[in-house]
């Protein structure tokens, strides 16, 4: 049978894992798709690498625009990464009728609108399964296994970096920035961290999962973004002591007040039940929780990154783009999951009208009264304290520590409070806030 030819665009990591998997499960995978799956064409600037990995099976060239203008090419799987060139290709090889696939969350997440109208108008196929939480299939379980649902939350550990460095600050009770430099040392964590670090790339794949669970647009500039940097490893005890674990979660929440609905959109640390299981997810695994109306609660779990793990979503939806690709386009599953005639513009709530859980930090004098201040500004905000420990401060020591953990709150309200207990004198440094999810409805 005629093979289904495909060209790819940068043999890294992914690129080489794809090329590797297709070869060794060639036969499973083409009783599967009804067709052989061939990549025939491979772009890099490192010929030499691609040599390396194609060892002859395919043809190399530095040129990828002769990629995707090739007539014989019926899909283009994009691994370059990045907006620049990487955008302009997907643009060219949806113009000239290619089918694509991609792993590039930061493309989608920013320019993704652009890209499916593109597509639509062509009718071509965007797959984009490895772009969000690597071999977990959660774009299939989104898009297709929870169809019957209207999707409440999903709250997800979407960056393997990040949680790898949690859980070692936690393990082993060191500071960030001990755990990153040997994060880096170790290869868990890229030379330049900042897009693990500060919530970017999180935040890319959160806007995703949004579009496609809620039937709205990408949304990347409305995303609330704090990363784990700022982290204080103590916090992370403190928040064991009183039964729960810090994790960098994407949490996306679809939220009705007065007849409307808005949705929530944000990436931080948060506070989340020990007993949880996604608790317990630890290292460098990914796991996403999504709650539907009807399914209740769902887990999946898996490696988020690395060469076959991402390599088995990249092929996963070139078998789905092959046995799609001669489907009228009006029949084939839309790409953000709704038709795109039925998006909808449902607002993203601002960060200040997000409610939720807090977790309070406060470092103060030991004498009398000091509480009594504290409380009455956060009965004045309409916040309610659910439990407090204060640490026994050391022989001679005159400041302690505080830590509240309050009811539902409204950010706005516990942004107010903030600033109102930092200006007490006898508050003696900025107060830590962390949010803090039950995960249970
Ligand atoms: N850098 C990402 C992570 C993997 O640490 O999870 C690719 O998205």
């Amino acid at each position: 049978m005629k093979p289904i030819n495909v060209g790819l665009l940068g043999i890294g990591t992914v690129g080489g894992g794809t090329f590797n998997v297709l070869l060794r499960n060639e036969s499973e995978i083409t009783r599967r798709a009804g067709r052989p799956i061939r990549i025939s064409k491979v772009a890099d600037k490192n010929l030499e690498l691609a040599r390396q990995v194609t060892q002859g099976r395919a043809v190399i060239t530095d040129d990828a625009t002769s990629v995707v203008t090739d007539p014989d090419i019926d899909i283009v799987v994009e691994l370059i990464g990045g907006c620049g060139i990487a955008r302009e290709l997907v643009l060219a090889a949806i113009n000239n009728g290619k089918h694509v696939v991609t792993a590039n969350k930061a493309l989608l997440a920013t320019h993704g609108n652009e890209i499916f109208a593109a597509a639509q108008k062509k009718g071509v196929m965007v797959a984009f399964e490895a772009a969000v939480a690597g071999g977990i299939p959660i774009i299939k379980a989104l898009r297709e296994g929870l169809t019957a649902n209207r999707i409440q939350w999903i709250a997800g550990i979407i960056n393997g970096t990040t949680n790898f460095i949690l859980s070692e600050m936690r393990d082993k009770g060191l500071p960030f920035a001990t755990v990153l430099a040997d994060a880096q040392r170790l290869g868990y964590a890229e030379a330049d961290p900042t897009f693990d670090i500060e919530g970017v790339d999180a935040a890319h794949k959160l806007t995703i999962m949004a579009a496609i669970a809620f039937g709205i647009p990408m949304q990347f500039d409305k995303v609330h973004v704090e990363g784990i940097a700022r982290l204080d490893a103590i916090d992370i005890k403190y928040a064991e002591q009183l039964g729960y674990r810090i994790k960098l979660l994407g949490i996306t929440k679809r939220v009705s007040r007065n007849g409307a609905d808005g949705i929530e959109l944000r990436v931080h640390p948060t506070l989340i039940p020990s007993r949880r299981l996604i608790a317990n997810v630890e290292g460098a695994m990914n796991a996403v929780l999504v709650q539907g109306d009807a399914v209740g609660a769902t887990l999946y779990y898996g490696k988020g990154a690395g060469a076959e793990p991402t390599a088995s979503a990249v092929i996963a939806d070139l078998v789905d783009v092959t046995r799609m690709h001669t489907a009228d386009p009006e029949h084939r599953v839309p790409h953000l999951a709704f038709q795109p005639d039925a998006l909808m513009d449902t607002p993203i709530l601002p960060m200040a009208e997000v409610e939720t859980r807090y977790y309070l930090r406060l470092s103060v004098s030991d004498q009398p009264g000091v509480l009594a201040d504290i409380t009455r500004i956060l009965a004045d905000q309409h916040i309610s304290i659910d439990a407090m420990i204060q640490r026994e401060p050391g022989e001679g020591e005159e400041q302690t520590d505080i830590i509240m953990l309050t009811h539902l709150s409204r950010e706005k309200h516990v942004d107010a409070a903030i600033l109102l207990i930092e200006a007490l004198p006898v508050v003696k440094s900025r107060v830590t806030r962390l949010r803090l999810e039950e995960l249970d409805k």
